[in-house]
């Protein structure tokens, strides 16, 4: 058991002071309804959008890429970009819409983005990211922190080099996550990367890459001195993981059951029903397996599980399994 204030801290992010431990952006994951459900576990926690394109945002005439429930609040939206088209407009939408920061993505891996030069590849064309970091900067004003996501590098290792220019700019904190693109989410991280930036900055550096536990946070703070710490994948299935991990820091030890676990499934479901509409227990697929790792027979019921055809069939088979538990 640690006694050290310093998980108990708060760290300052522009005009924002929040807990250390915060939830990444993950594509297709983090949507609201998976959002409320961290928030019922963590009141306090900084919580991310997915990342949605400059463009997309400011052309999205119903508003359903800035919508979510207040209670996800503190909640920061995360941008893509290439260009600055239709930036300060994206900028404004999401500012009218009470977002308490906003994130430009400078590290999706993923084919697409970086073929339309937004994600990582930004990281391999400096004045591109460093024109939008303060188009960005400009078009917000003040109102809210703008912070910045990168890798370790696109292809090469590059990330001190981009932290400095980002720290110029005025950047207020920097996410990073320290892997290459071609390294996607699997290669050992570069923690001696991450320490030599931590040294270097004056802004809050914040650590991206397999935290999934206290003894994990512990570990990546003794190697690189970093001053937070965001969950990603330990999320799905799991999204009492930033819990767990802010009561353990505490000497306390979260439980969940695995009806428990069950019972937080079927309030996904409810959330997914009510903002996804009728097809919203077909995007809990995605999330099921995990969530039915721990009851006994796990396999039968996450098959059965993902068989469903209906809302109906997915609630019989949830109450089927809760009275196995
Ligand atoms: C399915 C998936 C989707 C992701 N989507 C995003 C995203 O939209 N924006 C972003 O900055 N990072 C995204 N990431 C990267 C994560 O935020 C995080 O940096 C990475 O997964 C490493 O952290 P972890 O080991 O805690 O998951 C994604 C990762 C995964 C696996």
């Amino acid at each position: 058991m640690s006694t050290n204030n310093f998980w108990q801290e708060k760290i300052t992010i522009g005009n924002l002071v929040v807990p250390r431990f915060m939830s990444a952006p993950l594509d297709g994951l983090t949507t609201s309804p998976f959002r409320q459900l961290i928030r019922m576990y963590s009141p306090n926690e900084l919580l991310f959008t997915e990342m949605r394109h400059v463009s997309h945002v400011s052309h999205d005439k119903k508003g359903a890429t800035v919508k979510f429930n207040p209670i996800e609040q503190p909640l920061a939206f995360q941008f893509s970009a290439n260009s600055i088209d239709f930036l300060p407009e994206a900028v404004e939408k999401v500012l009218s819409n009470n977002f308490v920061m906003i994130n430009l993505n400078s590290g999706c891996p993923a084919k697409t983005v970086i073929r339309s030069r937004a994600g990582s590849s930004l990281m391999a064309d400096l004045p591109r990211l460093e024109m939008l970091i303060k188009n960005f900067i400009t078009a917000i004003n003040g109102r809210v922190p703008f912070t910045l996501k990168i890798r370790a590098g696109f292809k090469e290792k590059n990330a001190l080099e981009v932290a400095c220019m980002a720290e110029a700019c005025g950047v207020d904190a920097l996410i990073i996550h320290p892997r290459t693109q071609p390294e996607g989410f699997s290669a050992r991280l570069d923690f001696d990367l991450v320490h030599r930036i931590k040294t270097t900055l004056k802004i809050p550096v914040i650590f991206s890459g397999n935290i999934n536990s206290f003894q994990s946070s512990e570990r990546t703070y003794e190697r690189t001195g970093v001053d937070g710490f965001m969950i990603g994948r330990a999320l799905w299935g799991t999204p009492w993981k930033i819990r767990e991990i802010t009561d353990a820091t505490q000497g306390t030890t979260f439980v969940m059951s695995p009806l428990q676990a069950i019972e937080t499934l079927i309030k996904h479901l409810d959330l997914n029903m009510q903002h996804f509409g009728s097809r919203g227990f077909v995007s809990l697929k995605k999330h099921i397996p995990l969530y039915v790792r721990t009851v006994p027979n796990a396999t039968l019921w996450r098959d059965k599980l993902l068989r469903a055809t209906t809302e109906e069939a997915m609630r019989t088979i949830l109450s089927e399994l809760c009275t196995h538990l």
